[in-house]
């Protein structure tokens, strides 16, 4: 079962969003939240511990039916059973999409050329547990005997991000194992790294799915020579496992069949911190986290798989996100999370998000007449407010963004929490609201100044609102919220994949940049600078002298 091939824009329900937008597009949302008293009790999703609330957008009732309509039209339905079934929805790279079974129950079945993944699935995550509790517990020590302190994970991309954003994002769950994480092949960050650790305590994690990653093959051949430099080849065995697919390749780096952690080719990189490319996070926060983590993850799954459209959180994010990039034509998303444990969530969204679905040509080959996907950024408020709020607030361009809070505090500061929920719920209110002229001079008026004064700077203190927010609650930031928080976010990409009719799951951009590096170290290293244009050739030639 292939995922369906239709051009969005060939749709009625496409046509018909054209028409309806002409018809909405200047309207403020304040009037849409005048014109209906009922707008915030069909506005809002309540789904376990979370609360979608996505009033505060330029959007009406029929605007949601229209992209309801289009989601049909698209056969979305069709394509997410082909997603969890275990379907080749990578057809260029010939492969399932299935991070979703990573977090499935040991009574699933699914099906990857006709045999059941979830045993292996399941004998992987005990090799996980047993391994990190004997860490955890001091079981297993290093080779002189001691107990470990300290874990590097070398990786990088999926084989990076999504473990460091979650052992930062729950770092209150944290055991006393200090984590680095080690991934630019910029030496001066592995070097860094080196400088706090001890060979004798600390425990190395590999992660590679292909073990042929230039950064993350070059960073663990330095840490290993560094570690030789105390310790003896033998010693590698105790301190050194890898996670990867390429199992030839991680032997032959010299790490022991006992310490490899396998994965799968039908888990995409950047979707993966379901798998062993989570040992890291379960080292670091006990495997009963790691584990509620997978658990948030699979309950967001079925809420997608079962829930009708209009209470899909994954669909309607989706939607709506559709309907400002393919008709406002807004370029970017902001993710703004109120909590500075998320301090890395945009960025690790960064890779999935712009990874999946930068992509210009289309699921039957041909270059797409439409835009695609969109630009991710992000920082945690309230800090952000002091950054560029600014230019989402006044500024020229149509900013969509997602409020994401969590209504408990970890450590429980009640004064704290009451004024970060305060910005929180205060910025959603200002961006839709703005701030009309007439309110301006009333305020202005009653600071005592001039006529005169008063119309200098009456302009440029008017907002003129009406700046889109989502809005999600969540009761509290727990190992189960957050791998719910991350599932919905993987679905959303995969809805608008869907609707884009593009191949969400491969990254031949990412893998050019890999190619052609590769060129240029060659001449770099070598003698000759071949097939260059003048300006690398330069380039090269002016680092060549200054080294
Ligand atoms: O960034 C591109 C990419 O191919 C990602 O998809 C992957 O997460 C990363 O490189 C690292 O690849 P590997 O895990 O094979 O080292």
């Amino acid at each position: 079962m292939a995922l369906p091939k239709i051009n969005p824009t060939t749709t009625t329900a496409w046509k018909n969003l054209q028409d309806h937008f002409s018809t909405v597009k200047d309207t403020h949302i304040k009037t849409l939240f005048a014109q209906d008293k009922e707008r915030v009790n069909k506005m809002t999703i309540t789904w376990e511990d979370f609360y979608l609330d996505f009033s505060k957008n330029r959007i009406t009732d029929k605007t949601m039916g229209l992209l309801q309509d289009l989601a049909r039209q698209v056969e979305l339905k069709e394509a997410i059973d082909a997603y969890f079934s275990g379907a080749e929805i990578n057809e260029t790279e010939k492969r399932a999409v299935l991070h979703t079974a990573l977090r499935a129950k040991e009574t699933e079945t699914v099906l990857v050329n006709g045999k059941n993944v979830i045993p292996e699935v399941y004998a992987v995550k005990n090799k996980i547990k047993t391994f990190s509790d004997a860490v955890i517990k001091g079981d297993k020590k290093g080779s002189t005997g001691k107990a470990f302190t300290d874990i590097v994970n070398i990786g990088i991309g999926g084989s990076d991000l999504g473990p460091a954003m979650v052992v930062d994002s729950l770092q209150y769950y944290k055991n006393h194992l200090n984590t680095h994480f080690v991934s630019n092949v910029d030496g001066d960050h592995v070097n860094e790294v080196l400088k706090k650790i001890n060979p004798e305590t600390t425990l190395f994690v590999i992660v590679s799915k292909t073990f042929t990653t230039q950064e993350t093959l070059s960073n663990a051949t330095t840490i290993k020579n560094w570690f030789l430099k105390s310790l003896d080849e033998e010693a590698v065995a105790q301190h050194f496992v890898a996670v990867s697919t390429n199992i030839e390749k991680v032997q032959g780096f010299g790490i022991d069949a006992n310490n490899i952690f396998p994965m799968w080719d039908w888990v995409g990189g950047r979707f993966s911190l379901w798998s062993a490319v989570g040992l890291t996070i379960s080292l670091s926060l006990g495997f009963d986290n790691f584990d509620k983590l997978l658990q948030g993850a699979n309950a967001m799954d079925i809420h997608f798989k079962e829930a009708p459209f209009d209470k899909n959180i994954p669909v309607v994010l989706a939607l709506i996100s559709v309907w400002y990039n393919n008709f406002f034509n807004a370029e970017t998303e902001a993710i703004i999370p109120y909590s500075q444990y998320l301090n890395q969530f945009a960025t690790y969204l960064q890779q999935g998000i712009m990874e999946s679905n930068g992509k210009g040509v289309d699921r039957n080959g041909n270059p797409v007449n439409y835009q695609t996907g969109t630009i991710i950024w992000g920082e945690p408020g309230t800090n952000s407010q002091h950054a560029f709020f600014q230019l989402i607030h006044q500024g020229t361009k149509l900013i969509p963004a997602d409020f994401i809070g969590f209504a408990k505090s970890l450590h429980g500061d009640k004064d704290h929490q009451d004024k970060l929920i305060s910005n929180f719920i205060a910025q959603t209110e200002a961006l839709m609201n703005g701030k009309t002229s007439d309110e301006v001079l009333s305020e202005l008026k009653d600071k005592n100044l001039s006529e005169e004064e008063i119309s200098k700077v009456l302009p440029y203190k008017v907002f003129e609102g009406n700046k889109p927010t989502n809005t999600l609650f969540i009761s509290q930031l727990t190992p189960e919220s957050l791998g719910k928080l991350i599932a919905m976010y993987e679905h959303k990409i995969f809805v608008q994949g869907v609707i884009w009719n593009i191949f969400s799951y491969d990254q031949f951009g990412v893998e050019l940049g890999k190619q052609l590096a590769g060129n240029i170290l060659k001449n770099i290293q070598g003698d000759t600078f071949m097939n260059h244009d003048d300006s690398t050739l330069n380039l090269l030639g002016y680092y060549k002298e200054l080294t």
